[in-house]
C-alpha cells in the first residue's frame, strides 16, 4: 500500500450546457458590439444553462467524466466538495444533492462559496483532508450558473459572464501531487464585486433588483492584476522555484487582458497559458477545472508537468494552488 504524502489529480472532467449565447447576440439585447466585448474581454461566445437547468445538473455532467476519466468506482469516493455561488437550494448544500444523484452515501459532501476563486479554496481543503488522511478519494467540483443572478439589461456585467462545471477526482498519492495552496481573503472590497441580497435579508430582497452581480469592473481589475502578480511571487518563493520551472499557467478566465498581465509577470509565453475566456466567458468557480480539463483531453496538459493554478473573485478573495499533474 503507497503511503499518502500528496493528493494527486487522478482524473478531470468538464461541462457546458448546451445554449451557446455569441457577442453577435448579445448587440441584438443590448446597446453593445462584438468588437467591444472582444477588444476589452477576449470574449466571444458563452453557455447559458436551459430553462429547468441547474448547477447540480452541470456538476453531475462534470462528475461523471472526471470519475470515468480517473478510472476509479463511485463508491471509493468519500468527500465531495463543491465550490459554487449559484446553489440549487438554500439547503441541503449542492455536494448533498450531488452526492444523492451518484449513489455514495459514506463521507463528507458540503460546498464553498469563495466566488471565482472557490475551485481553489475547494481543492486546498480537499488537500488537506486527504494528506490528514480524513478522506482517500474526493470528488472536487467547481460549477456555477451565473447566467440566474445576471441583470440581463446591464452591459456593463451581463456579457462577462457564463455557465458551466468542471471536476477532478483527488486521490492519496506517494507521487507528486498538490505542491502547496495559498488562499487570501479581504472582506473589505465587499462592494466592489457583489450580488447585495441574501435570504437573511429577507425574501424581498431576492426579489429585487439587488439581487444581481453589480461590478466596478475597472477597480477589480486594477487590484486583481496587482494582486495576481503578488501571488505567482509568493507561490514560487514558497515552493523555492523560478519562473521558467512552471510548464502552465491555467488562470482563472475572468479576462483576456488579466490573463496577459500575469503570463508576463511569470514571463511565459501566451502557448503555455490555458486560455477559454473566448469560448466560455468568465464562469466564476467553474472557470480553472473547465481550462485544466480542456487542456488535458486535448493533450496539451502532461503528467509529470507543474501546473500553476490561480484566480481571484468577490470577497475579495484569491489562491493559487501549484500541482504536479
Ligand atoms: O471574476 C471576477 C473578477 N472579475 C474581473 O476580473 C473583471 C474585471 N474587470 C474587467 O474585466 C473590465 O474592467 C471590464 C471588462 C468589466 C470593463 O473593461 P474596462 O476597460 O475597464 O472598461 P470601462 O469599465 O472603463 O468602460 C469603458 C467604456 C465606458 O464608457 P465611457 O464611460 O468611457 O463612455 C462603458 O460605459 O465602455 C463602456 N461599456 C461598454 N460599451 C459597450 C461598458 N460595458 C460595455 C459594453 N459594450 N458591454
Amino acid at each position: 500500500m503507497c503511503s499518502v504524502k500528496y493528493s494527486r489529480i487522478k482524473g478531470t472532467g468538464s461541462y457546458l450546457p448546451e445554449k451557446v449565447l455569441s457577442n453577435t447576440d448579445l448587440e441584438k439585447m443590448i446597446d453593445t458590439t462584438d468588437q467591444w466585448i472582444r477588444d476589452r474581454t477576449g470574449i466571444e461566445r458563452r453557455h447559458i444553462v436551459g430553462e429547468d437547468e441547474t448547477t447540480c445538473d452541470l456538476a453531475e455532467m462534470a462528475s461523471r467524466r472526471a470519475i470515468e476519466a480517473a478510472g476509479i468506482n463511485i463508491e471509493d469516493i468519500d468527500l465531495v466538495i463543491i465550490a459554487t455561488t449559484t446553489p440549487d437550494r438554500i439547503f441541503p448544500s449542492t455536494a448533498c444533492l450531488l452526492q444523492e444523484r451518484l449513489g455514495i452515501q459514506k463521507g463528507a459532501a458540503f460546498d464553498v462559496q469563495a466566488v471565482c476563486t472557490g475551485f481553489v479554496y475547494a481543492l486546498d481543503i480537499a488537500d488537506k483532508f486527504i494528506r490528514t488522511k480524513s478522506a482517500r478519494t474526493a470528488l472536487v467540483v467547481g460549477a456555477d450558473a451565473l447566467s440566474r443572478i445576471l441583470d440581463w439589461s446591464d452591459r456593463t456585467t451581463c456579457v462577462l459572464f457564463g455557465d458551466g462545471a468542471g471536476a477532478v477526482v483527488l486521490s492519496g498519492s506517494d507521487e507528486s501531487g498538490v505542491l502547496s495552496t495559498h488562499l487570501h481573503a479581504d472582506g473589505r472590497y465587499k462592494d466592489l464585486l457583489t450580488v447585495p441580497a441574501g435570504i437573511s435579508q429577507g425574501y424581498e430582497q431576492v426579489q429585487s433588483q439587488n439581487a444581481f452581480i453589480h461590478m466596478d469592473g475597472r477597480e477589480v481589475f486594477k487590484k486583481a492584476v496587482n494582486t495576481l502578480g503578488q501571488l505567482v511571487d509568493e507561490t514560487l518563493e514558497a515552493n523555492q522555484m523560478e519562473k521558467g520551472d512552471i510548464d502552465w499557467l491555467i488562470p482563472h478566465q475572468a479576462n483576456i487582458r488579466i490573463i496577459t498581465a500575469t503570463a508576463k509577470k511569470l514571463k511565459m509565453p501566451m502557448d503555455r497559458v490555458v486560455v477559454t475566456v473566448q469560448e466560455h466567458g468568465n464562469t466564476s468557480a467553474a472557470s480553472i477545472p473547465l481550462a485544466l480539463d480542456v487542456a488535458v483531453r486535448d493533450g496539451r496538459v502532461k503528467r509529470g508537468e507543474t501546473l500553476l493554478l490561480e484566480a481571484f473573485g468577490g470577497g475579495f478573495t484569491w489562491g493559487s494552488a501549484l500541482v504536479k499533474y
